[in-house]
């Protein structure tokens, strides 16, 4: 059980973007995100629901952390609550030294779906947050630009949501999320409504975008070779209430590439990930079944 069960519901407070913050005392190695004994209870009808029990954990500058487990168990509450979407809680979470007491413009957040403007231009959806914070429409346009170039949509610059695939949305979301340079960019399936093949495609621009930007990521999802692929460290986390059951690290070279899924020592870490994961599938799709 968790130690306390006063914390409740979820907050409804909106991301803002902003520009990044100079934060006082970080180093290059020290946690950039720190998890402690975080607990999250909701009130439901059907009583209350702990959805995360006491996760510990702390992602160090500049790292690569996936989180994985079964549905239901809690991989959105944990991320929530880094990004200060999830009041109260129980527990302690910092991002660099700093309480997560509500959404801060250092932390940016890419959903599953892409959430645009649908009435703005690629160039204006990525230039808006940059522009809610006063910069000039030709200062936003040019961090726009730029983003634009790196997630290679350049030819669709002045084009609408609508007009665009899945999978391009979703670059342009993940562009529109880098363009305050956050210092820890947290997503949360971002590539869990796309086809396989665009994917595989997205997977890969991640890759080779991680290089360029100078940010901590945290990233959800059920896909464990997607993590393994992406990831210095893989969590996995229990069926709920949510703990987390292992921290594996991922000490395979970069630059990485899909031919890495071929190599003994990616099979090696993925069979020691499935078991677990089966195991705490199950358990969840029981535990569903039960309630
Ligand atoms: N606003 C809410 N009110 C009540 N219960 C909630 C709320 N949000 C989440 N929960 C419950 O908390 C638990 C964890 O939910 P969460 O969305 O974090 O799971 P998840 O691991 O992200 O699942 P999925 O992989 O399906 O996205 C679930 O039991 C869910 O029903
Ligand atoms: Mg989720």
């Amino acid at each position: 059980m968790v130690a306390m069960m006063a914390i409740r519901r979820r907050s409804k407070a909106a991301l803002t973007l902003a520009s990044p913050q100079p934060v006082m005392g970080s180093q290059p190695n020290e946690a950039a995100i720190s998890v402690s004994d975080l607990s999250i209870v909701f009130d439901t009808a059907r009583g209350e629901v702990i959805a995360v029990d006491r996760v510990s954990f702390s992602v160090t500058r500049g790292e690569f952390v996936c989180i994985v487990g079964p549905s239901g168990c809690g991989k959105s509450t944990v991320l929530n609550a880094i990004a200060g979407l999830e009041m109260p809680y129980e527990g302690a979470v910092t991002v660099d030294g700093r309480p997560m007491r509500g959404p801060r413009p250092d932390v940016g957040m890419v959903f599953q779906q892409p959430h645009l403007f649908p009435w703005k231009s690629v160039r204006r959806n990525i230039a808006h947050g940059p522009r809610m914070l006063g910069k000039s429409a030709k200062d936003a346009g040019a961090i726009a630009d730029g983003l634009i170039e790196m997630i290679g949509l350049t030819r669709f610059a002045d084009a609408y949501p609508h007009t665009l695939s899945g999978g391009m949305q979703q670059r342009v979301a993940i562009a529109r999320a880098l363009a305050n340079q956050p210092r820890v960019l947290l997503m949360d399936e971002p590539f869990g409504a796309l086809d396989a093949q665009t994917r595989t495609v997205m997977q890969d621009n991640l890759l080779a975008l991680r290089s360029r930007i100078n940010a901590t990521v945290v990233f959800v999802t059920h896909d464990i070779d997607e993590a393994i692929l992406l990831a210095d460290r893989v969590l996995i986390m229990s069926a709920g209430p949510g703990r987390i059951l292992r921290d594996l690290a991922v000490d395979l070279p970069r630059p990485r590439s899909h031919a890495i899924m071929l190599e003994p020592p990616y099979l090696a870490l993925k069979k020691d990930c499935l078991d677990l994961i089966r195991t705490e599938g199950q358990r969840a799709f029981d535990q569903a079944r039960e309630r």
